[in-house]
């Protein structure tokens, strides 16, 4: 019969352990709540009240259920107070020394029969366990954050873990309404394998000032639709905990580069910047807990304040090449009132541009979201021809031709005899360097990468890529042209993937690396992303809907320039994609789409 879990104990009632104590007082389950000191316990008190009250005032907890749930909460000082639970969870900093210590007093205060759970983000649950003399009924349970919001749990079981004592956790874990997905002890589990390898790449390109906080943030958010970027959970996460995660990881995990902590989070961890939980991190709080990002001296300008910095007034915009891009960008350039001029390699593929911007202009008003008279202005304000000459007086071209170096640098040498000085000449590339399509040119001053994303009319992020040669004019136009847009232009610098892609990819990649390695299925590590992080899609699912073969062509690239061993592509990737499976649009990839 099942364990009947009617009173647990958490220890440390941090970040992790004041939400994990609400989630069980929410359910019914009387905690007993412990920390090391008074000042501690009523810190924990605090972040519980806190959290409730959110809850209250956003009317997804009643008043009288708040306060049912607060009396199910014993506060006490120590781990005797645990003498009587029926499971303890630990969520004291991430120290296996500090963690032995406690299982070994837990193993000494609690019953014989209570579970003793960690919530251990790297360490091993093994080397916990055996600090006690029941290292059978030692398990993770690793909740995410923040506990009462995310549905996830991953629950660790060691090669000694009884089974009935897996079985116990995963109904428990069902009575909480999350969903579990049970895996082996391994460094990271699966979500934290696959995201702090990504967090700490973040890290290092604000480091290496490659782009803003803000910047990569958006860029996250905006072009992969996560609920934050990674310096905004960094801080979240707390920056001596995600430390400590990655430096165990590095430790565990085979030393893989990726993993070794960036020096600066070192520096921002000795120096009190702990995230939200000190009032500041990468960025600043109103107060320390305090969700509210506050300026402060590194927070950028407002677009108008960019556009009086040196931005160069556009009115007219040459977009050249004939595909699902040029196409997307035209109906964006013409929707937001310039007047546009389309350059293709004949008349024919001019309509048949043509027809595709009315089709996608026709559907916005069939939607509702486009009023005819808009539409028929927008396309009045397109001109289609199919000779570069017409481009001699526009202020800002956009190429978006085929993704081939010698075809773009040729394009822009022409580019340079046609127009006017002054003009902001733009590359739609993804994948080249953006200073090889600048140095064609007389004028690499005046070249920026404006990186959109497919669909355009639809994505609101652009990547504004400056090379070593650009001049701010150039950037600060290319950015406040994205604003007029209704886009959100990031800028970065020229390296292969720029921001989204360079993060994104190498993740994916893990994640195949994962199953390759047999660690969890598909299904399972598709669950923890969405669940444990709020992804919108799992990795797998994302890889099908993107393309195999594209996206085994960007791990390349990445993997070329920046000759990091972790980014070599998975080999699985490379056998799925020489066997044809390439995902939907072959109906098959990592799952089989023929029935659906
Ligand atoms: N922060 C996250 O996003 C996250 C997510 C999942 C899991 N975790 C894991 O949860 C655990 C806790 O992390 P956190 O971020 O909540 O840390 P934290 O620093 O916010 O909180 C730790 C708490 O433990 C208390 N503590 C320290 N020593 C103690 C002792 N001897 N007895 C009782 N209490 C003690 C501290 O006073 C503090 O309140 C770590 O193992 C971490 O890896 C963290």
């Amino acid at each position: 019969m099942a364990r009947d879990f009617s009173t647990v104990g958490v220890v440390g009632l941090g970040t992790m352990g004041a939400g994990i104590v609400e989630v069980f007082a929410r359910n019914g389950i009387d905690v007993v709540a412990v920390e090391i000191s008074e000042p501690a316990l009523e810190r924990g008190r605090v972040t519980l009240a806190g959290s409730t009250d959110r809850a209250v005032a956003k009317g997804k907890l009643a008043a009288a259920d708040r306060d049912a749930l607060h009396e199910r909460v014993h506060f006490a000082v120590g781990l005797d107070a645990l003498h009587s639970v029926d499971l303890v969870i630990e969520a004291v900093p991430e120290h296996l020394d500090l963690k032995q210590r406690i299982f070994a007093e837990l193993d000494r205060v609690c019953r014989p029969e209570t579970i003793l759970a960690t919530n251990t983000s790297s360490l091993s649950v093994t080397e916990i366990s055996v600090a006690t003399s029941r290292p059978n009924q030692v398990i993770g349970i690793h909740f995410f954050n923040p506990a009462p919001v995310m549905k996830l749990v991953e629950v660790v079981r060691t090669v000694v873990t009884s089974p009935e004592v897996v079985a116990d956790v995963e109904a428990l874990c069902a009575r909480l309404g999350k969903v579990d997905v049970t895996i082996n002890d391994r460094a990271g589990f699966i979500a934290n394998a696959l995201l702090f390898g990504y967090l700490n790449h973040a890290v290092g390109m604000f480091e290496a000032h490659y782009a803003t906080r803000e910047d990569i943030d958006a860029a996250m958010k905006l072009g992969c639709g996560l609920p934050m970027g990674p310096l905004a959970l960094m801080d979240l996460i707390g920056l001596d905990t995600a430390y400590e995660i990655l430096d165990t990881m590095y430790r565990r995990g085979g030393r893989d580069r990726r993993h070794a902590p960036v020096p600066l989070l070192k520096q921002m961890v000795t120096a009190g910047l702990l995230g939200r939980k000190s009032g500041r991190g990468f960025y600043t709080y109103e107060r320390p807990g305090s969700p509210v990002v506050v300026p402060d001296e590194a927070t950028p300008l407002a677009t108008e304040a960019v556009v009086a910095d040196g931005a160069r007034a556009i009115t007219k915009v040459g977009v050249v090449g004939s595909g699902t891009m040029a196409t997307g960008i035209i109906e964006v350039f013409a929707k937001a009132g310039y007047e546009v001029v389309s350059v293709t390699r004949g008349m024919e593929k001019s309509a048949k541009v043509c027809e595709a911007v009315k089709t996608s202009l026709n559907k916005g008003v069939v939607r509702g979201k486009l009023a005819e008279a808009d539409r028929d202005a927008a396309l009045g304000r397109i001109s289609w021809s199919a000779t570069l000459d017409h481009l001699a007086d526009v202020d800002l071209v956009v190429e978006a031709v085929v993704e081939e170096l010698s075809v773009k640098k040729a394009l822009f040498a022409s580019l340079d005899e046609i127009c006017k000085p002054g003009v902001v000449l733009a590359t739609t590339t993804s994948s080249l360097p953006v200073i090889d399509v600048a140095m064609a040119t007389h004028r690499p001053a005046d070249v920026v990468g404006l990186h959109f994303f497919n669909p355009a009319p639809v994505m609101p992020l652009v990547e504004v890529v400056r090379t070593i040669r650009t001049s701010p004019e150039a950037t600060a136009t290319a950015r406040a042209v994205c604003a007029t847009l209704g886009k959100t232009g990031v800028v970065c610098g020229d390296r292969s993937g720029f921001i989204v892609n360079a993060l994104l990819f190498p993740y994916l990649n893990d994640a195949v690396k994962m199953l390759e390695a047999s660690y969890s299925t598909a299904d399972d590590i598709d669950h923890a992303m969405k669940l444990g992080c709020g992804y919108p899609m799992g990795p797998f699912e994302l890889l099908d809907v993107v393309g195999l073969d594209v996206s085994l062509a960007i791990q390349r690239e990445l993997y070329l320039e920046l000759r990091e061993p972790g980014f070599a592509p998975a080999p699985l990737l490379e056998h799925l994609v020489t066997a044809g499976y390439l995902g939907r649009k072959t109906r098959r990839g990592f799952r089989d789409h023929s029935h659906r």
